[in-house]
């Protein structure tokens, strides 16, 4: 298969082109911090998913090397920490740009040629923030919630075209860059500043022992083997799993008091 991966320089989807290239697959692989060039089966050029301009060009070239794609699958992401009263409206534009709009560039380019081609599949990283929120993760949280719902819609916008579409749900995974992208930490003096330390000590310590990236992109290889995708893949453990599914389940004022508790918000 012809598979573009973007975000494919660290992380996630680093690990995502290393278990493609094992399935065999032929990888166009976008990120900014890339030089053009290519090497075995895996092109890489440079692209920034919030510049129209890039993205079009990053299909342009993709479809000079390869004449069509079989998959595209949405790994950019960025990550921003802060509180909602203190973190700015630009910040939060500046996730969205990346972490939504990014895939709606993409996906823009590349659904024309799927559609000419009688198909494809089109994979996209949310999170386990695209189904619930946690404190001090609001634009990411907003950001994968969009995600989620866009990825609804095409869905059924698309599969008369013999499209697939998938959201990947994954829990903590060791090694992801993101945390230290974008910080809004709190003045000593502001009123969120232990809960902030408190909330953040605890993400960084379930990502620290986050599960195996690695195992993540051989299961996401595994999905474009599938004849058919299915809509979710959460990848996670099981106590994220749990959090999801009392989320469905519990009242939201119940709910958010165990959430609440478990990032240590409860304390003064
Ligand atoms: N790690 C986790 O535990 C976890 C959990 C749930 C969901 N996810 C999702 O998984 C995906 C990967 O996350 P990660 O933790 O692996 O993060 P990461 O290590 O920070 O990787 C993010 C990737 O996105 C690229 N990127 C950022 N901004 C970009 C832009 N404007 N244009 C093109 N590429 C851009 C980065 O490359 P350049 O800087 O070179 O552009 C990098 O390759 C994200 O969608 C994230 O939300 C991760």
């Amino acid at each position: 298969m012809i598979v573009w991966v973007t975000g494919a320089s660290s992380g996630l989807g680093k690990s995502v082109v290393h278990a493609l290239i094992r399935h065999g697959h032929q990888i166009v692989a976008g990120a900014r911090s890339f030089e053009d060039n290519r090497e075995g089966n895996v092109c890489r050029f440079r692209l920034d998913v919030t510049d129209t301009d890039s993205v079009r060009h990053f299909a342009r070239r993709a479809l000079e090397i390869f004449p069509h794609a079989d998959a595209v699958i949405h790994c950019a992401g960025i990550l921003s920490l802060g509180s909602c009263e203190e973190t700015d409206a630009e910040i939060y534009g500046k996730i969205m740009d990346t972490d939504f709009l990014g895939m709606v560039r993409l996906n823009r380019e590349v659904l024309p040629h799927m559609r000419e081609a009688g198909g494809g599949r089109i994979v996209m990283f949310s999170s386990i923030n695209g189904l619930l929120g946690i404190p001090f993760q609001s634009a990411y949280t907003a950001a994968k919630h969009a995600v989620e719902g866009y990825a609804e819609c095409l869905q059924m916008e698309v599969s008369p075209f013999h499209i697939q579409v998938c959201l990947v749900e994954p829990g903590d995974h060791r090694g992801g860059s993101q945390h230290t992208r974008g910080h809004v930490p709190p003045a000593p003096d502001s009123p969120y500043a232990q809960r902030y330390l408190r909330g953040t000590d605890r993400i960084a310590h379930d990502e620290a022992n986050g599960l195996d990236p690695d195992r993540l992109g051989e299961k996401v290889a595994g999905l474009l083997e599938r004849k058919h995708m299915p809509f979710r893949k959460r990848i996670a453990s099981s106590d994220q799993h749990l959090a999801v599914w009392l989320h469905d389940l519990l009242p939201p004022s119940l709910n958010h008091r165990i959430l609440q508790n478990y990032y240590g918000q409860n304390q003064a």
